[in-house]
Order: structure tokens, then sequence, then C-alpha cells
């Protein structure tokens, strides 16, 4: 079956030698009934023409980004819209590094930035660039955005030399993007459940007791969730965060309230607790401000565990079971200790001690902690990054 049938890819061609491949990979993905747009960038056009790229791809070429004829027919933002795949092949070193920095000064840089749809980049450069410390530099950002590399390879150069930096051969791009237009397809059938941020307790109408969340990691796993095909829900304490769209999105204040979507939202293939859930509500809740006094005692109840309650549920219980664990000491022990008697598959664990990973951090370092005894440990990494290995574990033990 063709699974690329009728899927519409803007590709954005840079200038490399290489991009003579380009020219081959519009005309296979044309024989497999893709739609093809397609971008040069301003040296791209001394490398192929724009009558050769417009002939084969059957579609108007765009490379200018301040031409009057584009942005009456189709603008530098619907062109992303357009797409539901963005590659760009070859990926030379200079747009790594203006990508890396967020620039905007060309059509294929404003339309990437401006972009709401994965990206792959098939990088093509001479050996020294790609080896580059700037290059690593600039990579490690980019992967760490969420954009897909596809090689490069070893082998000859153009320029003469040997070594890693020729581009990935059309046959392996295909089957990159044929694997993630299967993936999407295939995970549709899975559902998924991720708590995240927050919970508040009340201790007055006005009044509450609350934690360091964020939410930023249990947002960002509901988004690779989402992006990888999953019918996605996003339970979440209040945060200052964006809603995820593409999910349903669901805002709660109180443990209690995140308990009662958690259920009315199971059963589910997946589930991840990743919410800082308060362990205490206030048993003494005054319906009214409490005015000013010496001295106020407040008493704490313990609030039901949401992730030890699904867990050991006879029915509802997800097939994969995933909780989080913050800890500020003693990682290994209490995470495996959780694991066990939370019943759960796996234990993502960090360590909110460390302020450059921990809350509201942009980064984490995780370790996760498998049933089976087993554990691994990430290297520190975005957020996003994050879930997105998350994720990709999840794909492989569901499928
Ligand atoms: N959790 C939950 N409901 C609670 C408390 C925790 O679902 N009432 C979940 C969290 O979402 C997380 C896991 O349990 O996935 C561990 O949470 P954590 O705060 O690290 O541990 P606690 O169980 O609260 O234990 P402690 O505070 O003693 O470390």
């Amino acid at each position: 079956m063709n699974n690329l049938f009728n899927k519409k890819i803007l590709l954005i061609i840079c200038g490399g030698i290489s991009a003579y491949k380009s020219l081959e990979l519009i005309r296979v993905l044309k024989k497999r009934n893709v739609q093809v747009k397609t971008i040069l960038t301003k040296s791209a056009k001394e490398f192929v023409t724009p009558l050769s790229v417009t002939s084969l791809s059957q579609e108007k070429v765009y490379y200018d980004i301040f031409s009057v004829e584009n942005e009456s027919e189709m603008d530098h933002i619907s062109l992303s819209r357009w797409a539901d795949l963005i590659v760009v092949a070859p990926a030379t070193a200079n747009t790594i590094s203006k990508l890396s920095s967020g620039m905007s000064n060309d059509l294929a840089s404003t339309v990437i930035l401006a972009s709401n749809k994965d990206i792959y980049l098939a990088p093509a450069m001479n050996v020294r660039m790609w080896e580059h410390a700037s290059t690593k530099e600039n990579l490690f950002k980019l992967k760490n955005y969420g954009y897909k590399i596809i090689g490069p390879e070893i082998g000859d150069m153009a320029c003469g030399e040997f070594g890693k930096g020729k581009m990935a051969e059309v046959n392996e791009i295909i089957k990159q993007i044929e694997i993630y237009f299967n993936n999407k397809t295939k995970n549709q059938k899975f559902k998924a459940l991720v708590t995240a941020g927050p919970t508040l307790e009340y201790i007055d109408p006005v009044r509450f007791i609350t934690n360091k969340s964020s939410g930023k990691q249990g947002y960002e796993i509901a988004k690779s969730f989402r992006d990888n095909g999953f019918d996605t829900t996003l339970i979440s304490g209040q945060t200052n965060l964006d809603p995820v769209t593409g999910v349903n999105f669901i805002k709660v204040n109180t443990a209690e309230e995140m308990f009662n979507e958690t259920i009315n939202n199971l059963p589910a293939d997946v589930a991840v607790f990743s919410a800082a859930v308060a362990d205490y509500k206030v048993k003494n809740y005054n319906s009214k401000k409490i005015k000013k006094k010496e001295n106020l005692n407040l008493i704490l109840e313990k609030n039901i565990d949401i992730l030890a309650h699904v867990s050991k549920h006879n029915y509802l219980r997800p097939k994969l079971t995933i909780g989080f664990a913050a800890e500020t000491n003693d990682l290994v022990e209490n995470s495996l200790t959780k694991l066990e008697e939370k019943n759960c598959d796996w234990i993502v664990a960090n360590d909110v001690s460390d302020t450059s990973i921990g809350f509201n951090s942009d980064n984490n370092q995780v370790s996760i902690f498998y049933k089976n005894k087993t554990n691994e440990t990430l290297d520190k990494m975005s957020k996003s990054l994050v879930a997105t290995e998350l994720v990709n574990r999840v794909i492989t033990k569901l499928n």
C-alpha cells in the first residue's frame, strides 16, 4: 500500500552540489502520488533551475519572499500550513546555522520559523564542515527544538575528500518519510492520557497551597503524543503555558478535580502521570475569607493518589502506566520504591534540586526505571526532546 498517497510535502532545496539528488527525490515522490511544493534558496538556484524543479513537481516553485505574485497566491505562512511535512534537502551548513539561531532573512528560513509542522533535515556538506564544533552545536540545538535529522552518510565527496557529510540517498529519505507517516497512521488507534502541572488546594476562597511545577514537561509529552498521531487527552493543573491544541485539553484546579477528570477520560492505552499533585488538601477549608488573627492552624488530610489508584484498578489501568518521580535526594531508591508501590510500568525520575533541569527550566535530565528492573539515564536535553525520547519508547512498547 502506498502510505504516501496524496500527502503534501514542502521541499526546501538549499545550495549544495547534492541539490541534484533533490530532483530525483521530487521524481520519486511524484511517482508515489505525493504533492510536492518546492522552495529554492538563492544559492540553490545556482545548482538546480526553477524550470527543472517545476517540470518535475508540476507545481510552481517559490524562491522570493517579497514576491507580490507569491503572497497573493500562497504566502509564506500558508505554505507551511499547506504541508503535512517539511523536508530540507540538502540542508547546508549555512542553513543549519541560520535555523539554529532563528534567522528569517529569506523565504526558506521564514517559512521554517513560522512553521507548525515537523521538519526533516538532510544535511550535506564537506566532512570538515560537518565535524566543525559550530555545526555540531547547531545540530544539537535543532534536535532539541524537535527537528529530525536524516543522514548524512560517509563517502567520497564532490570536493574530492572522503568522510561523513554526503547527503542521505533518496531511498533513505523516502524510507524515513514513510516511517514518519506510517507511525502517524499506526498510532491513531492508540489513546494517550497525560496529567501535568501543579494542583492547588484551597484554604479559603482566595488562598491556596500549590507547588513550583510549571507543567512544561507534561505539555511537551502531550504534544509529542499528538504529533505521533495518538488520540491525546491532557489534564492540566493551573499553569502559565498556552493550551495545547489538537488534544482534548482539560484544565483543573484541585487534585480531586484532576482525579475525576482522569477517571472520566479512561480507558487509555498509555497514561503518563507527570503532574505534581498536592499530597494534601485542607481539611478545615473555610468557605469565607479568613480574617487575620494571631495564629492559624491548617489541618491537612491526604489527597487520593491518582497514579496509584489508576495503576491498581482492575479494568481502568492502561496497558502502559508511567509515573514521574520528582526527587531532591536518593533518586534511585525513591524511584524504585515508587515504581513498586504505585504498581507502575515505568517511572521517569528527575532531580528537582538542580535548578538547571528542574521546575520551570526548559531542560531536563531524566532516568527511566522499568518494571523489569532495568533503567537508563538520558543525557541532559530540552523537555521537548525528553518528550520525544519517551514517546518513541512508548510507541516501541505498544507496537
Ligand atoms: N501522584 C498522583 N497523585 C498524587 C500524588 C502523586 O498521581 N496524589 C503521581 C505523580 O503524578 C507522579 C507520581 O505520583 O507520577 C509521584 O509523584 P511524587 O510527587 O514524586 O511522589 P509522591 O507520591 O507525592 O511521594 P513523595 O511526595 O513522598 O515523594
